[in-house]
């Protein structure tokens, strides 16, 4: 068995006392990740992509249902699943080089093993001369790399992010895709990543995990076999661009009809 993460039957629903009612973000999620894998969840605004990697990540825990990394189930967040969030999740007080090495000083590094990870993910994630600097300091782009570089600084070995391009231009989005594939490739780390992009998810995925909305269901999986660094002009990249579209599309048709029906 090489399964990463098995996600078996699980639902999640979040119950408001305040407003008097419950959403099943997920509803019998049933999903295998292998070691080593990149998938991307991909799906509308609502469809609870946040939720499924929150619980992955051990932040949540499910209604029912379960979640095994490494055949063990998850009960909290771990150092071996690095999260990468959509607003950088830095600390903006600290330097890069503090950031970085947040994760190993709290796990007591020695001062030469922090100056050592320090150095290995700066140069790793290409901000070298730019240790010193304080996010407020840096571009978008260039926060997003100190984010990388400090959940990977905590050895994990798979990486959690949720839509971690989402507020970077188009240009620096393309070339963050493929600083993240070429960091990948060397050591092959799992990962889960969340985007609304069609075009991302095929651009960097194995495998696309496409979810419905209200409830949260996985409504299909497409398996992209073209060869990395992937051609974003090509014909093969078109033709699956147009084929999760087109199963995207009809999904937020559906859930518009649907809601539609709710109100009437
Ligand atoms: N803490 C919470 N309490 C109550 N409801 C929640 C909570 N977190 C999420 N939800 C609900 O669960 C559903 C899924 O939310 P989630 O944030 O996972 O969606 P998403 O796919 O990440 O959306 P987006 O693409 O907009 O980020 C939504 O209907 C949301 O309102
Ligand atoms: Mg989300």
């Amino acid at each position: 068995m090489n399964d990463k993460v098995r996600v078996s039957n699980l639902n999640m629903t979040f119950v408001s006392d305040r407003l008097e009612r419950h959403v099943t973000a997920l509803d019998d999620i049933n999903l295998s990740i292998d070691t080593g894998e990149f998938v991307c969840l991909l799906g509308p605004s609502g469809c609870g992509k946040t939720t499924l990697l929150n619980l992955i990540a051990g932040f949540l825990l499910p209604t029912s249902g379960s979640i095994l990394v490494d055949g063990t189930a998850i009960t909290g967040p771990g150092p071996e699943r690095g999260m990468v969030f959509q607003e950088y999740g830095i600390f903006p007080w600290f330097t890069v080089a503090q950031n970085i090495a947040f994760g190993p000083r709290m796990r007591g590094a020695s001062k030469q093993e922090q100056e050592e990870i320090v150095n290995h993910y700066v140069d790793l994630v290409h901000l070298k001369g730019f240790e010193h600097h304080y996010p407020g300091e840096l571009s978008g782009g260039m926060k997003q790399r100190v984010s990388i570089a400090r959940s990977l600084a905590n050895g994990p070995d798979m990486l959690l992010m949720d839509e971690p391009f989402g507020a970077l231009d188009a240009m620096t989005r393309e070339t963050m895709q493929e600083e993240l594939l070429r960091i990948w490739e060397m050591d092959k780390k799992t990962c889960v990543f969340v985007t609304h992009s069609i075009g991302e998810a095929v651009y960097l995925a194995d495998r696309i995990v496409i979810l419905s909305a209200h409830p949260g269901r996985v409504k299909d999986i497409v398996s992209v076999d073209l060869e990395r660094l992937r051609n974003r002009s090509s014909a093969e990249y078109f033709d699956l661009y147009r084929h999760v579209d087109t199963i995207l599309r009809q999904e937020m048709a559906r859930s518009r009809d649907q809601e539609q029906v709710e109100e009437v």
